[in-house]
């Protein structure tokens, strides 16, 4: 397995990969890697001809009052686990490299960042797709694997692709779970002992929403109050969001008569968490 830092080296990598021509997968990360991760470089790895794994904690997606400054930085151990799960190379880029002090370009992508997560986190998504973008155009990979975790972020991305008209299939992977739901995430390593264990309520929560659509509930607010209900017993928690959407335009649906993506986030203590699930009518 090999590790550039070099744009310069990695580009000189990919045009003497382009004469080969193989199936490049990627996977973009920020690090901290956990099992979610390592199952989207294990389907790459099953799809692909060379998987590519990059490693940058992209400061344009971190607002001011965030985590920046302490999200975990765990270079040695990804990479071993990198190497674990059969990658060919990890692109491990510098602040400096990718964004020098010249820097000046942003990608945008209008609507689908308004909502849920772009509201709360407001130049989160111009950050995500201006690096994404770029490590697109440094990788020139044929697919790149998202988890589902990040819902709107996958759906964003996926957007950005289709109007940059990027040669890249976009591949949404399903989210890891630990044992009792909780989504893993990087920023799981937050939680105390005590939130560990609130943390549950937001998949439950997810869960109970669906139900209630499976059960014949279709009015979107009552699936969300229905949600709302398990998180509000637990003072400790606050609520961001829990919405009902269309799985593609992630407008609130006040009717649910189709299949729909149930999305939620909330706070415990200083930890973010996200999470989301699908339903289908009349599915279990
Ligand atoms: O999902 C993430 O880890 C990040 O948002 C990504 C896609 C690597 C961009 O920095």
């Amino acid at each position: 397995m090999r590790v550039i830092q070099s744009l310069r080296r990695l580009q000189v990598w990919r045009c003497r990969m382009g004469q080969q021509n193989p199936r490049i997968g990627f996977v973009p990360t920020m690090g901290a890697l956990h099992e979610g991760h390592l199952s989207l470089m294990r389907r790459a790895r099953k799809e692909c001809d060379l998987v590519v794994v990059s490693i940058f904690v992209n400061p344009l997606q971190f607002g001011p009052a965030e985590d920046l400054g302490r999200y975990p930085r765990t270079f040695q151990a990804d990479r071993k686990a990198c190497e674990q799960a059969g990658v060919d190379l990890i692109f491990f880029p510098q602040v400096k490299d990718l964004y020098p002090s010249t820097f000046q370009t942003s990608v945008v992508v209008k609507q689908l960042t308004q909502r849920w997560e772009g509201e709360i986190r407001p130049t989160h998504f111009q950050g995500v797709t201006t690096v994404v973008t770029k490590l697109l155009n440094l990788v020139g990979p044929h697919r790149a694997y998202f988890g589902q975790k990040d819902y709107q972020q996958y759906i964003v991305i996926k957007q950005l692709v289709e109007d940059l008209s990027l040669p890249v299939t976009i591949i949404r992977c399903p989210t890891v779970r630990e044992a009792d739901g909780l989504a893993m995430s990087s920023r799981n390593r937050y939680l105390g002992a005590t939130e560990r264990e609130l943390a549950t309520v937001l998949y439950r929560a997810l869960s109970a929403g669906k139900k209630a659509i499976t059960d014949g509930v279709r009015s979107g607010k009552k699936i969300q109050q229905n949600m709302m209900r398990l998180c509000k017993k637990h003072p400790e928690l606050s609520i961001d969001y829990f919405t009902v959407c269309h799985p593609l335009t992630l407008e609130p649906l006040t009717r649910v008569d189709r299949e729909a993506v149930l999305l939620g986030a909330l706070r415990i203590g200083k930890v973010r968490l996200i999470d989301n699930i699908f339903a289908f009518l009349g599915s279990a």
